[in-house]
């Protein structure tokens, strides 16, 4: 059976002339590219039997597990090329250069396959310290492109071991033509200038050396490489050329303006070019008897040959260019065929649940009480204490808070509450539970909370209680709306679903109010799984709120069970609910709430880049904040200024979803369906809702993100917000 060998990168301009050679040799070869420049440079192999292509970003190399079954041997070819393309982004270059490699080399030793050729670059040795630079002499690399290769080199050798036997050939400006063919190679680009212009540019003084190669003879140093006995090759570097074909840019040119004919050699201003190396090539030649075949001459005449035969089409087709294809790539949204911004997805919110919350719940498992009990009591004292309220009582959701709320509050049926349409459909849901109407107020467009200039037109001699809702995390006018509650002998229930560890004038969010309601939901702030609580400094309130929150009876089992509780015999004091909040959710609890302040520390740092990022970039609005506030950061939340972009909300989140984030809506107007159906309210009567509900859009924002995240949404969100500006 014929040797399997990887090849990554095969596509490629190199790649594509190895695979053939390799296949000429009788080997397997199987190709994994990402096929960015098209797959026309591999298509006539497809039928081949000893030919595979399995198309794939090196980012995800791990998402192919079986991609070295049966492999004796890895080219790994893959990688951003060309200093400018490299240049484009930096942190993509390093991780497709440096971290994807380095993810090969560990699927390399897991599956020991032990013969491991990297390409790298004589660019390593940059501004060429001393002349005729063999392996061990000094390294300078100019352009990330060669320090992204220098750093996956000394990883591979760092990296070798029993099993893994790696060897990095070194090229030299490689030339010549490929069945994937590059014009941004300096003999190439001399050549088709020269055909097309009449005219060769010798840029950065022309006065700096190149160790050319050619493309065939490249492929030879590979094969060479892989045949050679392992203890030859193994943890060796070979610079891959000929003494010979050291040349000074200016030289390069008179010898494509010797072959081409009526060619004029222009020297145009540029910057100097310190990328400058001449290279010796002894030791691939004595250690292998490697020698190379072919002189730029060679390559020219069949570049030319190639040009003028018309195979090739449009010379300035972008795919002839890295840097071009690189970029548009880059620009272009995945939802388009761009290159996704993130390998993998992004969730739009996940908890942070570490082993101390996964400790208590076992623990609360293995001591046999589930339901509520110590470790709910334990839970409701630390939230009390961390919001400064006199009460908490703990439920099932911040639903439950909201409703009991009203219910101990005595809201009920033909009364009216104030609340805001930008919120959850719990806010409102709740209201009609007790038999009462939503009364909407519109938003401030600036804040995206309720407009509390606008509450007291809408006050009636029914109106009991207003509900304001911290959107984001960020709170309310709350003097401004406690001030219209005692005027007009309101309650106040704050749906602090989004707001623990907010402040309001230097005070939390738990205390202010006649309740305040939060949510442990697992995307909150603080999770318990599902869960919430009310908060309230009125006893009578929180006794009549624990009461509804088990049925309506009086005593819970934790008292009614233990060996010293109160005699098992209960009495029903109203027909309650099933609220309360279990053992096994505050076991997360007790935790999470130890780590909330953390937890906001790390919100607000994430939040304060996309602010930086996004404040004064065209085709999204931010909100403001008030003065005298601590904003929770619970969400992100942006507005598109759609008046700018080719594409609405909807669209925009089908693109990132294709860049592979995810992001939510907080929330669609509660003007619409329900409500709008019921009591007849109007999109033109809310301006500011209608508005904004049509175009926000969350970002991903939770601590369990890493930088690396946060910088993947805003490059996402730039990239589609550019591309579709108007
Ligand atoms: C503003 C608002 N209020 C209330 C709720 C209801 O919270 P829970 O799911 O804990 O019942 C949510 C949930 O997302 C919310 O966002």
């Amino acid at each position: 059976m014929s040797k399997k060998i990887l090849v990554t990168g095969g596509a490629g301009y190199i790649g594509s002339v190895l695979v053939r050679d390799l296949l000429n040799k009788g080997y397997y070869v199987r190709v994994f590219d990402s096929l960015y420049f098209g797959e026309e440079s591999l298509s006539d192999l497809k039928n081949s039997p000893n030919f595979e292509l399995i198309q794939g970003d090196m980012q995800n190399v791990d998402n192919f597990p079986n991609l070295l079954d049966g492999v004796e041997g890895v080219i790994h070819l893959a990688g951003l090329s060309n200093d400018p393309s490299c240049d484009l982004d930096s942190y993509y270059t390093k991780k497709i250069n440096v971290d994807a490699s380095k993810k090969l080399v560990v699927m390399c030793k897991e599956k020991g396959v032990k013969r491991f050729l990297f390409s790298s670059s004589c660019s390593v040795y940059g501004t060429g310290i001393t002349t005729q630079l063999d392996e061990n002499s000094p390294k300078a690399p100019v352009s990330l492109y060669a320090k992204t290769k220098l750093e996956f080199e000394n990883i591979l050798l760092e990296m070798m071991g029993e099993n893994f036997y790696p060897t990095i050939l070194r090229n030299g400006t490689v030339f010549g033509y490929s069945p994937k063919m590059r014009f941004d190679l300096i003999v190439n680009l001399m050549t088709k200038h020269a055909i097309k212009d009449k005219k060769v540019f010798v840029l950065g003084g022309g006065k700096q050396w190149r160790p050319n190669v050619h493309v065939k003879d490249v492929s030879k140093a590979f094969i060479k490489c892989l045949e050679a006995p392992i203890e030859k090759v193994k943890g060796e570097v070979f610079n891959v050329g000929s003494n010979d074909l050291n040349f000074q840019v200016c030289e390069v040119a008179e010898k494509v303006g010797s072959i081409i004919n009526d060619v004029k050699i222009e020297h145009p201003p540029s910057d100097r070019d310190n990328r400058d190396y001449n290279v010796n090539f002894d030791k691939i030649n004595q250690v292998l008897g490697y020698t190379t075949e072919f002189k730029i001459e060679d390559g020219i005449k069949e570049i030319e040959k190639n040009i003028l035969n018309g195979s090739m089409g449009d010379l300035e087709d972008i795919k002839y260019y890295s840097i071009k294809t690189i970029k548009e790539l880059l620009n272009k949204p995945a939802i388009i065929t761009g290159k996704p911004i993130r390998s993998s997805f992004l969730p739009f919110a996940l908890p942070l649940i570490t082993e101390d919350e996964e400790k208590e719940v076992l623990d609360t498992l293995r001591s046999g009480w589930l339901t509520t009990g110590p470790k709910t009591k334990i839970f409701e004292e630390k939230l009390k204490k961390y919001a400064g309220a006199k009460y908490a009582i703990a439920l099932n959701s911040c639903t439950g808070a909201l409703h009991l709320s009203l219910l101990a509050l005595g809201i009920k049926l033909g009364d009216e509450v104030i609340t805001t349409p930008l919120t959850f459909a719990a806010t409102a849901n709740v209201i009609v539970h007790v038999g009462a109407k939503p009364v909407f107020v519109d938003i401030n467009k600036d804040t995206l909370n309720i407009d509390p200039k606008k509450i007291e037109e809408k006050i009636t001699s029914k109106t009991k209680a207003i509900i304001p809702v911290h959107l984001a995390g960020q709170p309310c006018d709350m003097d401004e709306i406690h001030r219209i509650a005692r005027k007009y002998n309101l309650k106040v229930i704050e749906d602090a679903a989004h707001a623990i560890g907010a402040e309001y004038k230097n005070q939390k969010i738990g205390s202010m109010s006649d309740t305040v309601c939060f949510s442990f939901y697992p995307i909150k702030n603080i999770t318990t799984g599902e869960g919430g609580a009310v908060l309230t400094n009125n006893e009578e309130l929180a006794e009549k709120i624990r009461i509804l929150s088990l049925h309506g009876i009086s005593s819970d089992a934790w008292k009614r069970y233990m060996k010293d509780g109160e005699p098992s015999v209960w009495h029903l004091i109203e027909p309650g609910f099933k609220y309360n909040m279990t053992d096994l959710q505050a076991s997360l609890g007790i935790h999470q709430i130890d780590k909330l302040d953390h937890f906001l520390d790390i919100r607000k740092s994430y939040a304060n880049v996309y602010e930086k990022e996004f404040s004064n970039f065209k085709g999204i609005i931010l909100s403001k904040k008030i003065d005298d506030i601590k904003h929770a950061y619970h969400l992100f939340p942006i507005v598109l200024d759609t008046d700018e972009l080719i594409i609405n909300r909807d669209e925009f989140i089908n693109a990132m979803k294709k860049e592979n984030i995810g992001t939510g809506v907080h929330f669609p107007s509660l003007i619409s369906g329900y409500y709008s159906n019921t009591y007849g309210y109007k999109e033109e009567d809310f301006p500011n809702v209608t508005f904004v509900s049509k175009r926000i859009v969350s970002l991903p924002l939770y601590p369990k993100m890493n930088v690396e995240d946060i910088r993947s949404v805003v490059d996402a969100t730039k990239k589609i917000i550019s591309y579709y500006r108007k």
